[in-house]
This record gives C-alpha cells, structure tokens and sequence, in this order.
C-alpha cells in the first residue's frame, strides 16, 4: 500500500507547481502578433496584416470576422494535408489544439467585412457578377450566393464570406479545388502535366465540382467581382450579415 501511496503523495506535491504553467490561459491575439510557443508558429500579422484584413495583392486572406468553426476547420485541413499549402501547413502544424482554439476565436471577434453594394445594373451573361448571382446551371453550377449568402457575406460556420476577400486569393482556391488536367503535346504545344487537386477539404465535394465547371476566365472574372465587393467605408451595417 505505502509503495502505491508513495508516487501518488509526491505526484501531489509536484502539482501546485505545475499549475501555473497549465492554468495559463492561451490568448489570441498574442498568437497573432508574436506567433505560437514553437517558433516555426509565426505571427499571423507578418502575412494576413496588422488588422488581419489579409494583403490583397499576395494573396493572403482576410482573416478577421470570418466565423470560428471554420478558421479552426480550415488549420485542421492543413495540418492532416486534406488543404495543401507550403507555407500554412508547417505553421498549422506548429500550433497547439489550445492555440488553434485562441487564435480562432480571436480572429472571429474581429471586425466583419463592411461590405460595398453590388452594381445594381443587370449582370451581363457571362459576366463575373452572373456568375456570382445566376450562375450557370446548363453546366450545373449554382449561383454562388446561394451557398455563400447574399453579396457573399458568408452563411453559418460552414460558407465562408467571399466578399472583400483577395480576388488572387480566391482564384487560388477554385484552381486548388480543380487542378489542373493533362494535355497532350501537339506538335506547337508542350506536354502538361495533370496536377491533382491541392484543396480537398470540401464537405461533399460541393466546391471541387463547381471549380471543375469554370472555365480560366470565369474563374478570373467571379474573384474579381467578390473581391470588388469590399470594403466600404460606410458605417458597418449589420443587416447585410444577418443571415450569420
Ligand atoms: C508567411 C505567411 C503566413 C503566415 C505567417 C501565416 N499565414 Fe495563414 N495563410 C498564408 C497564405 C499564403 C494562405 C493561403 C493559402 C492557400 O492559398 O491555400 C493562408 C491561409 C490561412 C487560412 C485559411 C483562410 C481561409 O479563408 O480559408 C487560415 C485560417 C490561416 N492562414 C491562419 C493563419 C494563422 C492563425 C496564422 C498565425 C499562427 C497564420 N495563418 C500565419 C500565409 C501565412
Ligand atoms: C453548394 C454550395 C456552394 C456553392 C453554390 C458555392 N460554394 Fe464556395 N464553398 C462552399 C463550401 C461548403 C465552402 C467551404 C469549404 C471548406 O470547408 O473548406 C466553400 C468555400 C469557397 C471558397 C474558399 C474561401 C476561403 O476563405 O478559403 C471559395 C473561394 C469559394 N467557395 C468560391 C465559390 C464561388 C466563386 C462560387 C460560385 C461559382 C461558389 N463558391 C459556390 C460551398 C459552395
């Protein structure tokens, strides 16, 4: 008995100093600023930006006000490589569950896109706008609002906001999602290889098959017409995230 109370007596003693160090709760925003316990966590701020609003021109998503559940989804996926990345896998997989909840919920407290109204003109057939508002369901591809809500402010935790988001960034994804298909060499053209999608973290393949179905330049055109949706400088008008 006193062989078995022994450990348990000294593991006892060990635990009030331990606590401090377990008790300390993970914030946030420091994660954002100063990056995660394991230095290969960097600062979230060095590539999506001091107010997480993303840098437009390299591709680096907003980050601020897009729901919870779906940030701590979307590092889930890189981390088990359902969401291939170069540079945001190693960070995901730097980062503790404690901090993949912190910084998460961090970010989702940050302001939501203030979005600008859409051009209130009827979309031209083809356009980026049509697409985004008709899409083209001879090819069966659904308006993109439907899933992604009116103006694309995003739905729920599953549809995340397209509006305001990086037109690049955008285009990245549907091509991560399609990939690239092989073409054979003709005697004026080179050999392509067939690149396998990099994005497969969709729930039922909802987006891989819609980002099958666009072509080079409707791809182009919608992330253009979403990107162009933000940010107004207007007062923040809550209405238009209703739906969330
Ligand atoms: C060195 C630059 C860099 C740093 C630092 C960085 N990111 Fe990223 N992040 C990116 C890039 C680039 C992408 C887009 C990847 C892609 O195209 O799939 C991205 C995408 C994301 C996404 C997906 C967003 C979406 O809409 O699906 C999340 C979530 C994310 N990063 C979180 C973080 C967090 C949290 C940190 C800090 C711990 C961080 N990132 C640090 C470059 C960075
Ligand atoms: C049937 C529902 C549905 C429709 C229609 C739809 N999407 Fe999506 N989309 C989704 C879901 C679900 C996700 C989130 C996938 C995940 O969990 O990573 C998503 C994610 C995205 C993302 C990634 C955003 C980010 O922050 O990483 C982009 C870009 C996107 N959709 C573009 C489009 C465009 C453009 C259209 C119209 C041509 C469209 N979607 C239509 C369901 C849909």
């Amino acid at each position: 008995m006193r062989k078995l109370i022994t450990p348990l007596l000294s593991g006892l003693l060990l635990l009030p100093a331990l606590l401090p160090l377990s008790a300390q709760a993970v914030d946030g925003s420091d994660i954002m600023q100063k990056g995660g316990a394991n230095p290969a966590a960097m600062p979230c701020i060095t590539c999506h930006g001091t107010d997480g609003k993303g840098m437009a021109a390299a591709g680096f998503p907003r980050l601020a006000g897009l729901p919870e559940a779906y940030i701590a989804k979307q590092l889930a996926d890189f981390k088990a490589g359902r969401r291939e990345n170069a540079v945001m896998q190693p960070i995901a997989q730097s980062l503790t569950p404690e901090e993949v909840a912190a910084v998460a919920k961090a970010y989702a407290e940050l302001p939501k896109v203030n979005i600008k109204p859409g051009p209130v003109e009827r979309p031209q057939p083809g356009s980026g706008a049509w697409i985004a508002l008709r899409g083209a369901w001879e090819r069966n591809i659904p308006e993109c609002t439907l899933c992604h809500g009116p103006a694309g402010v995003g739905v729920g935790d599953t549809f995340p906001p397209l509006a305001g988001q990086s037109a690049l960034y955008i285009e990245n994804q549907l091509k991560a999602w399609r990939g690239t298909k092989a073409v054979a060499a003709t005697r004026k053209t080179k050999a392509v290889a067939a690149v396998p999608p990099s994005r497969r973290n969709d729930p039922n393949g909802l987006m891989a098959h819609i980002a099958v179905d666009l072509s080079e330049a409707e791809i182009k055109a919608v992330s253009d017409y979403f990107a162009g949706l933000g940010e107004s400088k207007e007062a923040f008008d809550e209405s238009q995230h209703r739906l969330r």
